[in-house]
């Protein structure tokens, strides 16, 4: 048995950089991940469930388990000092934790505390999602190229869920690692080694009442999945929880691809660059699949603002492939109109 702080550690060590200081940053993360799946567990009861009566920065309404969740994480990485500043999705601006105790701290942390939150009343699985990067401006004042960074620049992406196990999957460049919570000694444990995604899914998963919205190139692609040919064993199956982490995680294990494309409605789609499509795009790429906006490299987009939106495709190497090629092929047109869009 192996616990998520031992193999931190050790992995720590063998990178030749147990400062102890990551290790400890991705143990606060691991503790507040225990607590809010304490509160999720409890998400039937009436002091943890409905709304709060808030909106986000998205102009979201903010449930109780979001609110609460957002407060745990950020409240766990300022007493754990490591992190310098928070980008989450509930806040509007950058959290900036007193200087005068984090003055030395090495880390920036980009988080949806509560991914999926919609499905909270009906148990289906969340998650939270984080990306860690290294702070630019150590000693001095934060500044925006410190949340500003590539996705090239992580040193750590990693996800938590919520489902009929909790776990909490991450990388840090070096192969994906997944740790299943266990309840009855309350340690994380590793039993998901070097996770590797299939190169040839069947799956697919992508919010199909949008269809009419849709891009041609992301219309002929759902076509391409569901036609007859046995030796690419398509038809392909559809799956999609609308949560994120969920439909990631299922086809992290099984292959295939999610899709949460931009339309006419929202040209940038709905899902956020720096602490939804990033990490996860992080863990794909490490576990041998591809992530895309359609035409680009997730990873090499260099954000412009905080919570700037991206679409995505995600998953299986030759599906992510196949996607793009129609997107060039029937929508050459997009990738100007969406990124126009994320810009105004
Ligand atoms: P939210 O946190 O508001 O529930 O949003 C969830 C995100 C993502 O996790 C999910 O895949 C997607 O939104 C679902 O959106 P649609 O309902 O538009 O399909």
């Amino acid at each position: 048995m192996k616990t998520l702080v031992e193999f931190i550690w050790e992995q720590q060590e063998k990178m030749g950089k147990a400062t102890g200081e990551f290790s400890r940053l991705l143990n606060d993360i691991g503790i507040a991940a225990k607590i809010v799946n304490r509160d999720v567990n409890r998400a039937g009861l009436a002091e943890v469930l409905g709304y709060e009566g808030t909106t986000n920065v998205q102009g979201e309404s903010q449930k109780k388990l979001d609110v609460i969740a957002n407060n745990e994480f950020i409240k766990a990485l300022r007493n754990g000092k490591q992190c310098a500043a928070i980008v989450s999705e509930e806040n509007d601006e950058v959290v900036v934790f007193d200087e005068k105790i984090t003055e030395n701290a090495k880390y920036i942390v980009a988080i949806d505390p509560l991914d999926g939150s919609s499905n909270i009343e009906v148990n289906v699985p969340i998650g939270t999602i984080f990306a860690v990067y290294k702070r630019k401006s150590l000693g001095k004042t934060i500044t925006t190229e410190d949340v500003l960074q590539a996705g090239t620049e992580l040193v750590c992406g990693g996800y938590i869920i919520y489902g009929s196990s909790t776990m909490l999957v991450y990388t840090t460049g070096d192969g994906v690692n997944g740790f299943t919570y266990d309840p009855t000694c309350g340690l994380f444990i590793l039993s998901h080694e070097n996770m590797k995604i299939k190169d040839d899914g069947n799956i697919y998963s992508i919010n199909e009442a949008n269809y009419i919205y849709f891009p041609e190139g992301v219309k002929r692609y759902i076509k391409h999945c569901q036609e007859d040919d046995p030796e690419t064993r398509r038809p392909y199956t559809t799956r999609y929880i609308g949560s994120l982490i969920s439909d990631f995680h299922r086809n992290l294990l099984r292959g295939g691809i999610y899709i949460y494309p931009g339309t006419k409605k929202n040209p940038a789609g709905k899902l956020r660059l720096l602490y939804e499509c990033v990490p996860v795009a992080f863990i794909a790429e490490q576990a041998g699949a591809k992530a895309s906006d359609g035409y680009r490299r997730i990873l090499d987009i260099q954000p412009e603002h905080i919570h700037q939106r991206s679409p995505l495709f995600i998953g299986s190497k030759s599906m992510v492939e196949e996607a793009e090629r129609m997107m060039s092929e029937f929508s050459p047109e997009f990738l100007d109109e969406y990124q126009r869009a994320e810009k105004s």
